[in-house]
């Protein structure tokens, strides 16, 4: 069975409820606002936030309408943060489909980012959880904390790990720690599980967006998005950052300080991600998530004791480390 499958195997029923009650919060009657709703449910998500949350609280205990609300209320911020996302990057595609502000424009698309903004408190306000509720304000000021953080370091002239490591866990990896969080409180999991679920989920987020930093230095149809983006926005990932360290090539410097100054062509972006190939970049990233990789199967091997979860659960970790898309 491939990855997805054995997934969604120990959660089905719950993701069939998670997508009903997510297309409802995305129904409206009103001309365009309705059009760009159904432009964007038009091309679903892979879903990872909804099933980790699923999966956590099937694991702890059971899936329930808080759980539910819980997800759709993540599933919509993650989409709001996209829905801005390309019209900050000035990106034409998403999930395969023209963006938002490519199909209309930047003011329909932030105006619609806030609105599933919007939408996305009222239905965590439904789990009637001031914990949950706590959880994701605090989450859409972290993410938000994280873009600005990611564009401030544009500005700078620092090439670090550290700073990479400080915008995606913010930007990415507090999304998927707040689903594991909360997966794992909608079932009334005890402190210490709780806990647990927010490291392992903070893991696996930062996995997620190592690996999909990395599509990015190759061509890709299947992705549907834009690869060869970031160096073009002025962002430096994990396998370049490595490579540039790891070396001490002048000129390299140079065209990576001319990314950041958005003064760099096409072709010398090419030279960069040659050299980053060459000098063990890629490698170097998967080494990263191979270690991640291994401290999340320990909290599997500890938390998670039902062998069908367990085989879920697993799946899911696998999926979020070698997805090709
Ligand atoms: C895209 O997330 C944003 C990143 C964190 C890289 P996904 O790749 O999960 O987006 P969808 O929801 O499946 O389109
Ligand atoms: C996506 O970030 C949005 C968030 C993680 C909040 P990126 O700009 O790095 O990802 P893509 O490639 O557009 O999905
Ligand atoms: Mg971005
Ligand atoms: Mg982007």
């Amino acid at each position: 069975m491939d990855y997805l499958s054995l997934i969604k195997s120990s959660i089905s029923i719950d993701l069939d409820d998670f997508v009903a009650l997510f297309n409802q919060s995305l129904s409206h009657t009103d001309g365009l606002l309705s059009q760009v709703l159904d432009h964007i449910k038009q091309r679903a998500g892979k879903r990872m936030r909804p099933m980790l949350i699923l999966l956590m609280a099937k694991n702890f205990g059971k899936v329930s309408d808080v759980s539910l609300n819980a997800a759709v209320g993540l599933e919509l911020l993650h989409t709001a943060s996209l829905v801005h996302d390309d019209v900050v990057d000035e990106s034409d595609e998403r999930r395969g489909q023209a963006s938002v502000n490519a199909s209309y424009n930047n003011k329909v698309a932030v105006l619609v980012g806030d609105y599933l903004l919007s939408t996305a408190l009222l239905y965590v306000s439904y789990t009637h959880s001031e914990v949950i509720v706590r959880y994701l304000s605090e989450l859409g000021r972290t993410l938000s904390n994280g873009e600005i953080l990611q564009l401030s370091n544009i500005q700078n002239r620092t090439i670090s790990e550290d700073a990479y490591y400080d915008v995606i866990s913010m930007k990415t990896a507090a999304l998927f720690e707040a689903c594991a969080v909360i997966g794992a409180e909608s079932a009334g999991a005890s402190h210490e599980d709780t806990m647990a679920a927010r490291e392992f989920g903070k893991k696996l987020g930062l996995i997620f967006q190592i690996r999909d930093d990395i599509f990015d230095y190759y061509d890709s149809k299947e992705i549907g998005k834009p690869t060869s983006n970031d160096m073009v926005e002025g962002k430096l990932t994990l396998p370049v950052i490595y490579a540039l360290n790891s070396t001490d090539n002048k000129e390299m410097l140079e065209l990576a300080y001319k990314v950041k100054d958005h003064t760099v062509t096409d072709e010398e972006v090419a030279q960069l991600v040659q050299f980053t190939k060459e000098n063990g970049g890629i490698n170097y990233a998967y080494k990263i998530m191979d270690r991640l990789h291994e401290e999340c199967m320990i909290f599997i091997d500890e938390y998670v004791t039902n062998p069908e979860i367990k085989k879920s659960i697993t799946a899911y970790l696998d999926y979020v480390s070698e997805r090709s898309f």
